[in-house]
Order: C-alpha cells, then structure tokens, then sequence
C-alpha cells in the first residue's frame, strides 16, 4: 500500500459491536477504552488474561470462549485482532477487508486498515496521537508526545484558553501544604488559566512565579482593610474582579473547608450571584505529618485520628472543641494552628487523663525547604517550643504514631 498518512477520526461506538479476537495483554490494554465507549464488545478468544476475564464476569463484555472462525466479523463495525495465531489473524483481517469491517492487527500494522492512536484525556478533551505512515510507525514516541501534551494541559506549562467553555466565576482552590507539586491536576489548569489570583500566605506560593505577566496576583494577607474586616475585604475583591467577567482563582492552602473559611467565601459568591467552583486539596492535617514520616493511623496503634483548631486556648470561652473528650481517645489527635497555645493544650489534656509522656511532634513549613520536625512530649512540649522556636505554620501531631516511623 502507498505511503499515505492515516486519516484520523474518532469512532462513535455507543451500542455498536467490535469484534475482539484474542484475550491476552493487547486486549486488556485496549478494552477499557472501548467499554468507555460504550461498544457492544464480543470476545472471541479460548483464554484471557484474568483482568479480561473479570470484565466479562462484570458483564462488560460478552466472552466467547473458542477459536476465531470465519463469520465473527460478519455484523462488527471495528475489530481488534490480536491472537497469538499469526495465520488466524491472517485470515481474519482478510475477513475484515471483505466486510469493510475497519481492522486494528497486533502483529502487523501494515496489514491493519486502522490503527490505534496513542490516547490521553485532559479536561474534557481526548488527545490521540498517530504516526503518520506505517514506515514511521515509533509507538513510544507517538507514547511520549501524547504524555507531553496532556502533561502539559494539566500542569499548565501548555495553556490552551478555553473560548467557548470557559465562564467567568471564581474557583476555589485548594493548593496543598505548599510544596508545588502538591496541587490537584484540576487546581493546576485553574490556575494557567486565570485573570486574577487571590493567594493565601500558605499554600504553594512558588506556582505564582510562573503565571503569565497578564495575570493579576494579589496577596490576601495584603488587601487593606482593618484585622477583622479581611475575609470581608477578600469576598468583595472576588466578587470585584468576577464581575467584571474575569477568570478567579482564590488559592487556599490545603483544602478549602479545613479551617480555610472556604464555605464563607462560596455564601458570598452565591449570595451575589457569581458562578463558583470548589477544587479540594491535599490537607496539611494529614500531607505535613507524612512529610516528616508520621502516618495519622497505624495499623495496632491508632484507629482514629481527629484533627482540631488550636487557634484559641481550651479555657477561652470561643473554643468549640470539647478537649475533657479528646484526652480520653486513643488515637491520633492533631492540631493545627496551635503553635501558641500548644502549652496550655497539652496541660488541658494531661489534666483529663492523657499521659504526660505522650509523644509530640511539631512539624513546621512541611513540604517545602524550610520544613523542620520538633520531637517532644505532652509535659516537654511548651519548653520545646520556646528553646527550639518553633514558629507556625506548624502542624502538631499528639499520639503514639509519632514513634511508629523511623523518621525522616
Ligand atoms: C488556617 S489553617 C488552614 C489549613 C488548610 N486549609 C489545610 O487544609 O491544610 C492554617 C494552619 O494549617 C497548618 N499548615 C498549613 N500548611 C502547613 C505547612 N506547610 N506546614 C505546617 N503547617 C501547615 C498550620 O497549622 C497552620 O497554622
């Protein structure tokens, strides 16, 4: 056959029968994208590999269990031969050619009248890649510019603006304990998308150096109005900026709603009428412990962990958390943004019963370079805390999984 370029198309295989010969690692590779489509799939193999077989248990596809013969093709649409019997797929892309029946061969893209694209999905787009003559046929290099494009789109080193999808509103996104690849894939492609940034002081504050000069990045903790008129000053400035038809990302550490103040903002957006979109991130209540080599549960050691504001002192007659309770749990408590009264947190619980020798650890600016991990115990932990200056954003992490780990 001459050397003409294939012609790309996106089949539409909703309830259509492909025809798939052979139930080894080729058909398992290419079945999950087919049942995605919807395909009426019929396997026509002696054997499969045991995760084909479990589709066909799950009624994903229907399995046949016997050679390939003559007719299989007969009513298919699309076929995927691929036995290990050289002559039968021979025999069956013949078959395929008679029926113009579009044939996809595992062992000879020459003989093959289609041919399967390298394929990624990123927000809402499929990119296939295909060589362009049979000659050229380099399955790894159409592999690795298929993960360069959709890597790209979603870590945003590849902005393609949306034009017609895109509205204006504001997301809100979770950006993680800091270190910048910490980011959701979501969060990321929000971002290089942007007119305007409203960022936290937490979060992962180097992905701002890399947005476009066009994009206006303002610093929450910057906006000028009185103390306790700052989330007040932050919902105008988003809803400010929204509308005026501008794209919104309101970068939190972590995830929005743990102790990010995320449903207030998402009130006054929808009180105003403004479009808005919830991204979640990877919460520092569980990430900046694992940082520093501390699982929140162990198996045998903690069945629990609870995660609690340290942000008022347990005797202050604003604190919510019931701390009488959480001296008698046994697994793993942790506290943020409890820096300061970390001293008169650990005396509450040692008061209500928790052991003085509990172990401690204070994690500071996890995930990023300055991160530092403080050791102490219930009753050394406020000396600790003034001889070593630890200083917030730490997380502190109270609980016999402190020990488990052989440290980082
Ligand atoms: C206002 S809360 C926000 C929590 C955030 N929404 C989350 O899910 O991680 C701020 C507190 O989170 C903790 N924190 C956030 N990022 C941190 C980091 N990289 N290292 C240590 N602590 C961190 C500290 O306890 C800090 O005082």
């Amino acid at each position: 056959m001459a050397e003409h370029p294939a012609y790309p198309v996106g089949l539409r295989l909703a309830g259509r029968r492909v025809v798939v010969l052979g139930g080894g690692q080729v058909a398992q590779r290419r079945l999950p994208a087919l049942i995605a489509a919807g395909a009426d799939i019929v396997l026509v193999s002696p054997e499969a590999t045991a995760s084909v077989e479990a589709m066909a248990d799950a009624g994903e596809i229907t399995w046949q269990r016997r050679r390939y013969e003559d007719g299989d093709l007969a009513d298919a649409w699309y076929a995927l031969i691929a036995t290990s019997d050289h002559d039968a797929n021979t025999r069956a892309s013949a078959e395929a050619e008679r029926h113009r029946v579009w044939c996809v061969r595992s062992d000879d893209a020459d003989a093959a009248t289609a041919w399967t694209p390298a394929t990624g999905h990123s927000a809402g787009v499929t990119v296939a890649v295909l060589t362009t003559s049979a000659r050229g046929r380099d399955p790894r290099h159409t592999a690795a510019i298929r993960d360069a494009v959709v890597e790209g789109l979603r870590d945003g080193t590849l902005v393609a603006p949306h034009h017609r999808t895109r509205t204006p509103g504001v997301a809100l996104v979770g950006g993680g304990p800091g270190d910048p690849d910490l980011i959701t894939v979501r969060g990321r492609r929000l971002l290089a998308e942007a007119d305007v940034v409203i960022a936290d002081r937490l979060g992962p504050r180097d992905l701002l150096a890399e947005l476009p000069p066009h994009v206006e990045v303002i610093d929450a903790a910057k906006i000028p109005y009185g103390r306790f008129m700052a989330q007040e000053a932050i919902n105008n400035a988003l809803l400010e900026h929204a509308k005026q038809g501008k794209s919104v990302v309101r970068l939190k550490g972590g995830d929005p709603y743990v102790f990010g103040r995320g449903m207030e903002e998402v009130q006054a957006l929808a009180e105003a009428g403004v479009p808005c979109t919830v991204v979640p991130g990877i919460s520092s209540s569980i990430s900046v412990p694992g940082a520093a080599g501390i699982p929140v549960t162990h198996r045998g050691v903690a069945h629990e962990f609870t995660v609690v504001s340290g942000h008022v002192a347990p005797d202050d007659e604003r604190s919510l958390v019931d701390w009488a309770s959480l001296a008698r749990l046994t697994g793993t408590l942790v506290v943020l943004m409890g820096v300061d009264k970390i001293g008169r947190i650990a005396e509450t619980l040692v008061a209500h019963g928790k052991s003085p020798d509990t172990p401690v650890a204070l994690v500071q600016e996890g995930t990023t370079a300055a991160q530092r991990r403080v050791d102490a115990t219930l009753a050394t932990v406020a000396e600790t805390v003034r001889a070593q200056d630890v200083k917030p954003p730490a997380v502190i992490v109270i609980g016999e999984v402190v020990t488990v780990g052989p440290g980082i």
